[in-house]
């Protein structure tokens, strides 16, 4: 075995191994987080190439720098996995958020020229140094919070020249970082004023500029909002199209607050997740479980906004794998880090607290396209590892919003470290 640098010993290890093949988790293996308790784990150049019980650590070669940490006591598991972020944005919108819970409606501000649109307004008018800046204080804070692989949007550009210039300042942020951001480019997120006469060809530009987004690397993936008074399955049809043929992914913001269809579509089109899902018709949660989609769950919008939230047991019971991630955006999500997103998951959604670990670690990972690289703790995989400040993982969906991550390791190298809290 290869000598180690970096040893993580004496810890209740959730390993999140298959229980056999890898694929998203459905049915028993759903809620198995595959716990070893006095577990140990090895890594060397960022990626884990032992993982135990008991004493054996000790025989491990380890080179001459290898990092040793105790863990006893405390809860070791994969790093999070934040399967659905708006992080490319600037301004606020604390004026919506106070006007909306008075009453008024999400999709009626939008209508309005608010909502989406207002925040489209303050990012082109950031400049570029400003937005990376935005964009790498967020990582930091996602980071200190356990993540370490993120799903990074555009989506306040709206127009294709605007969208890709967020697109490359998200890539300048993503090259700085250790932890694994995975880049989309959502191309249908509102339609501009300016081009309310013309949405058939607005929805053109955007599929054409896939081709450009997928010559430059600039996203892995293709996103849109399907919703009433914003973009249908038959918008939605070109772009899914530009993005099969370019190579892109395909992944939707489906049935959030009405069912329009789009889980199902997300399904025909072989959509990589399909998200939010709230208002999924129950033919949409059949066409997930035999496409073995993940459905990424959003519960932090649902508890902000303030609508019903996608409720889990439909979608365990049929069957289709659930993700969960925050969905962190200036509108509907303020929420950073996985911790509440687990804790909302499982209050409102009515997952387990393992499930709602599984659905925060490898099932986030198979819905980014990555449950052969990340999400579990076994041999061959990224050593993307968090130390939580707790013997009970169960602790993730209680301890609402107290700091419970104490270490953060990405690809092997340690990214954050949370001291104990200090009474002086
Ligand atoms: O995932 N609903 C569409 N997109 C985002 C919110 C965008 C916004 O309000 O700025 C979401 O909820
Ligand atoms: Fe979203």
């Amino acid at each position: 075995m290869a000598e180690a640098d970096l040893v993580i010993r004496r810890a209740r290890l959730l390993t999140l191994a298959p229980l056999k093949d890898e694929k998203p988790r459905v049915g028993a293996a759903a809620g198995d987080v595959g716990a070893i308790d006095g577990g140990w784990l090895a890594s060397r150049d960022g990626v884990i190439v032992a993982t135990g019980r008991g004493d054996a650590w000790h025989d491990l070669e380890r080179t001459p720098e290898a990092i040793e940490v105790d863990a006893e006591g405390r809860v070791v598991m994969p790093g999070f996995v934040d399967s659905h972020t708006h992080l490319c944005y600037a301004g606020q919108r604390w004026d919506e958020f106070v006007t909306r819970r008075s009453g008024a409606d999400y999709l009626a501000v939008l209508e309005r020229g608010g909502g989406i649109h207002a925040t489209v307004r303050a990012t082109r008018e950031t400049s570029d140094d400003d937005l990376l800046a935005l964009i790498r204080r967020r990582l930091a804070r996602a980071i200190a919070l356990g993540t370490t692989t993120i799903e990074v949007k555009s989506g306040y550009g709206l127009e294709p020249a605007e969208e890709l210039r967020q697109l490359r300042v998200i890539a300048a942020a993503a090259k700085g970082t250790r932890i694994d951001v995975a880049v989309t480019y959502l191309a249908l997120h509102a339609l501009p004023a300016a081009r309310a006469d013309d949405r058939r060809g607005f929805v053109r530009e955007a599929a054409q500029a896939v081709r450009t987004v997928a010559d430059e690397g600039l996203a892995e993936a293709v996103d849109a909002f399907v919703e009433n008074g914003v973009f249908d399955v038959e918008d939605v049809r070109p772009l899914a199209k530009a993005a099969s043929e370019a190579g892109l992914a395909l992944t939707l913001h489906a049935d959030q607050l009405n069912d329009v269809g789009a889980t199902a579509f997300a399904a025909r089109a072989h959509a990589r997740s399909a998200d939010h899902v709230a208002n999924a018709s129950a033919e949409g949660l059949r066409a997930l479980a035999r496409a073995a989609i993940p459905a990424v769950l959003l519960p932090g919008s649902a508890f902000f906004v303030g609508y019903a939230p996608p409720d889990a047991r439909r979608f365990l019971a049929a069957e289709v794998p659930i993700a969960i991630a925050t969905d962190h955006n200036p509108g509907t999500s303020p929420l950073e880090g996985l911790p509440t997103a687990i804790a909302l998951g499982v209050v409102l959604c009515g997952l387990t607290p393992h499930e709602a670990i599984v659905a925060a670690t490898i099932n986030g990972a198979h819905a980014l396209g990555r449950g052969g690289r990340t999400g579990a703790l076994i041999k061959g995989r990224r050593a993307d590892v968090v130390v939580l400040d707790t013997d009970d993982e169960r602790e993730l969906a209680y301890r609402l919003g107290g700091p419970i991550v104490r270490e953060v390791y990405a690809a092997g190298t340690r990214v954050a470290a949370n001291g104990p809290a200090v009474y002086r």
